[in-house]
């Protein structure tokens, strides 16, 4: 139930960031950039930011849109070069820059994009 009311407070939030950030250009909440994860090819050793705030337009990678918000990126290193790894894409998960399934709750999957 506390899920719930965080996740709807969340969704309520994003749609009134998303007006101030029209107006003000700032906010502190991250958006849902979409409703399911982003499979990318990594390489071992590599650095990469993973887009915590939602609004990069190069998903699910920082295109530091971010200078909006008071939100940073996720910087991490590639443990393994793979094809097969998730990053999340609803930028709701509790495993950042990994999906942890979040996305499939019904906040996420009813928000308008
Ligand atoms: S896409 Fe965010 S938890 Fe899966």
């Amino acid at each position: 139930m506390a899920l719930f009311f965080r996740n709807a407070r969340l969704l309520r939030n994003q749609r009134l960031c998303l007006q101030v950030q029209q107006v003000f250009r700032y906010c502190d909440v991250a958006v849902i950039a979409a409703k399911q994860p982003f499979q990318v090819e990594l390489i071992e050793g590599k650095k990469y930011y993973w887009c915590k705030c939602g609004l990069s337009k190069k998903q699910p990678f920082c295109d530091g849109r971010h200078k909006v918000t008071t939100i940073k990126p996720v910087r991490f290193e590639a443990e393994q070069s793979s094809s097969e790894i998730f990053l999340c894409g609803c930028k709701q998960t509790g495993s950042a820059p990994f999906c942890d399934g979040t996305h499939a709750t019904e906040n996420v999957q009813s928000a308008n994009l």
